[in-house]
């Protein structure tokens, strides 16, 4: 009973909450405007994450590299790739795969050398790929030149970090406070030469700096300066929500965190509530000084914007301050996590639908969207979502407004490879034990790309790759999907182009609607222009759905411009609008054939707060969530 009220309070809700969103970085124009006048590079930008270790290893030690990457920068070229971010390529220990970083204007000799990147740079310029790199605020590792200078007492680099002698307790010495690390166990680790403690929110090897000195964040502006000086276009932010930490009170004491009921495990991040480690205020503008540093460039240097991509999973209402106030301008793509947060493989359409408004409703006028299906945090989106589900979500993704960020493999649908304990090489699951490692390992998403089905699916010739290679490496290959017509591949590249000559998919307004429990519509329209209308069947079953009873201004007819691999129309076929027919997890996108106006209204269809939307929003989907597992 209770299941059926929340079914159908979510059917409400995504309906009464679907609004049309005008196009937040783009002016209407009456006359013919090329794109270009009006919208920024990174806007309509297909992104692509590279995680450099597993790409392409070019000298055969089992590790991607960067030579490895410029002769692969020609796939991206063909996949329509606008801008590629790197994950870091510094000089590290590695204790952290190059996140915990010890010299941050250096290349890790594992990766290559400055030449091999400056000539990487080269080559993405001649290819007009733009080249992201990423930054890391929150921490160096230990082996950073500054920390030992600051464990040393050395007066310049003395408050680098964040030390403290600790808390005696009953006369014994003990951690300044209860803080966990995000990897398992204490964020307080005691330095035995400078007799403090220093705070770590991730492995001990990676020491978080102290940004309320000020010397600190002049060094940090200076290593984004360093590097848009070799020519890179912008930045991926790292862990922004864990930059800043409470400080200590007057009395020099960190506060403890509050417990978090249910999670049992002193040792486990869930344990506590962090609301002195994460999300502190200062963060955001903290953030909008970075994007001065880099406007500051782009007016002494010329050239087209230079970006900043923020990586945080807090509230949406934080995500949102990242992207600037009335005053300040921050990240222009704040990372935009919700299809990973807030969708399951049992979600419905109603709960995409909510998924995507989400996102739509909280933007500030004037921001761009972005859409991130996976990255090396996360398990793969067709592990998550299902392996069936690939081309719609890319569908869905290149479709709906703004930018959109892949995480590389999931052009090809690559999926989670499982890896024994005795493989497993990441912090975050070696600092547990091999009964729970599986849920905190992120290998599994990590593993060497599939370029073809030769030894080690083409990434290397080692005898041993860093991590292993997926076991369905024979057919889920770069080399294979391109002689199949409808592999992943193929219908990602389609979209991508569709969307680089689409007007509409540029700079048109949106519509999304959960038609039923199954099927997801987006709609994109633009005065003078052809309409969009991209479709998804999520569940099992065989749709017919009339298009006419959800949306204003469409003909009796569309024409297919993408297909599913399991759509039974073909390209180029007209299909009715009032009765359109979805195969089981299929999806299409179709165009109007003629181009006619399409008035838009922005918002005002919410008669109540919005907060009482979400609330109610949050009941329906754990009720409909009940329900589905019930059904199942
Ligand atoms: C970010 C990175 C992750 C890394 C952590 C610490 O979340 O994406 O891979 O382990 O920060 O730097």
């Amino acid at each position: 009973m209770l299941a059926s009220v929340g079914f159908l309070l979510l059917n409400f809700l995504a309906l009464s909450a679907a609004s049309t969103y005008p196009n937040y970085h783009a002016e209407f124009h009456d006359d013919d405007e090329e794109i270009s006048d009006s919208a920024k590079w990174w806007q309509t930008g297909a992104f692509y994450q590279i995680y450099p270790r597993s790409f392409k290893d070019s000298n055969g030690d089992g590790v991607g590299d960067l030579n490895g990457i410029s002769s692969n920068l020609p796939y991206l070229k063909d996949l329509g790739i606008t801008a590629t971010w790197l994950s870091p390529i510094f000089t590290s220990p590695m204790a952290d795969f190059g996140y915990d970083i010890a010299n941050f204007t250096e290349i890790a000799p594992i990766f290559g050398t400055m030449a091999d990147f400056e000539a990487l740079m080269v080559k993405a310029k001649e290819l007009d790929i733009k080249i992201i790199l990423d930054f890391v605020p929150n921490h160096s590792s230990d082996e950073c030149d500054w920390f030992k200078r600051s464990a040393a007492g050395e007066e310049e680099y003395k408050d680098f970090y964040v030390w403290h002698p600790g808390r005696m307790v009953d006369g014994k010495r003990q951690p300044p406070s209860n803080w966990i690390s995000v990897f398992h166990g204490p964020a307080w680790e005691w330095h035995p030469g400078r007799k403090e403690y220093y705070l770590h929110q991730f492995v001990k090897k990676q020491p978080d700096l102290n940004y309320r000195n000020p010397k600190v964040r002049e060094a940090m502006n200076n290593v984004l300066r360093f590097w848009l000086a070799k020519g890179v276009s912008g930045f991926r932010i790292d862990a922004v929500p864990h930059v800043f930490e409470l400080g200590p009170n007057a009395q020099n004491e960190y506060r403890d965190e509050p417990r978090n009921d249910g999670d049992n495990d002193p040792n486990d991040y869930g344990y506590l509530q962090h609301i002195y480690t994460v999300d502190q205020p200062e963060t955001i503008d903290l953030v909008y000084s970075w994007r001065a540093v880099l406007d500051e460039f782009q007016r002494e240097n010329g050239g087209e914007d230079r970006i900043l991509m923020a990586e945080t999973y807090s509230p949406i209402e934080i995500v949102m301050k990242y992207y600037g106030n009335g005053t300040a301008e921050g990240a222009q793509l704040p990372f935009n996590f919700l299809l990973i947060s807030e969708l399951t493989n049992a979600s419905n359409a109603q709960a995409y639908a909510m998924t995507v408004q989400k996102w739509l409703q909280y933007m500030p006028a004037g921001r761009t969207a972005n859409w991130v299906l996976g990255n090396h945090d996360k398990p793969r989106v067709g592990s998550r979502l299902g392996s069936d589900r690939v081309d719609m979500l890319n569908m869905l993704i290149t479709t709906l407004p703004g930018a959109s960020v892949t995480y590389q493999g999931e052009e090809l649908g690559m999926t989670d490879v499982w890896i024994s304990w005795k493989d497993t090489v990441d912090p975050s699951a070696c600092n547990t034990n091999p009964s729970i490692y599986e849920q905190f390992s992120r290998d599994p998403e990590r593993t060497p790309f599939q370029w073809s089905n030769a030894k080690d699916a083409g990434f290397s010739n080692a005898n041993k790759t860093w991590l292993p290679i997926g076991p369905d490496y024979q057919v889920v290959n770069v080399e294979q999907e391109n002689q199949t017509p409808l592999s992943h591949l193929n219908i990602y590249k389609k979209l991508l182009s569709l969307r680089k000559e689409s007007k509409t998919l540029q700079q048109g307004a949106t519509e999304v609607k959960a038609l039923n429990g199954a099927v997801l519509a987006v709609k994109r329209m633009l005065q003078n222009e052809q309409t969009y209308i991209t479709v998804l069947n999520i569940y099992d079953g065989v749709e017919t759905v009339n298009l006419q009873q959800f949306f204003n201004d469409l003909p009796q007819e569309l024409q297919v411009v993408v297909i599913s691999g399991r759509s039974i129309v073909k390209e180029g076929d007209l299909v009715k609008t009032d009765s359109i027919q979805l195969q089981p997890k299929d999806s299409l996108v179709l165009r109007s054939t003629s181009t006619f106006y399409s008035g838009y209204s922005s918002g005002g269809q919410f008669p109540l707060p919005w907060s009482i939307y979400l609330g109610l929003g949050q009941v329906a989907l754990y009720l409909s969530y009940r329900q589905i597992l019930t059904l199942n």
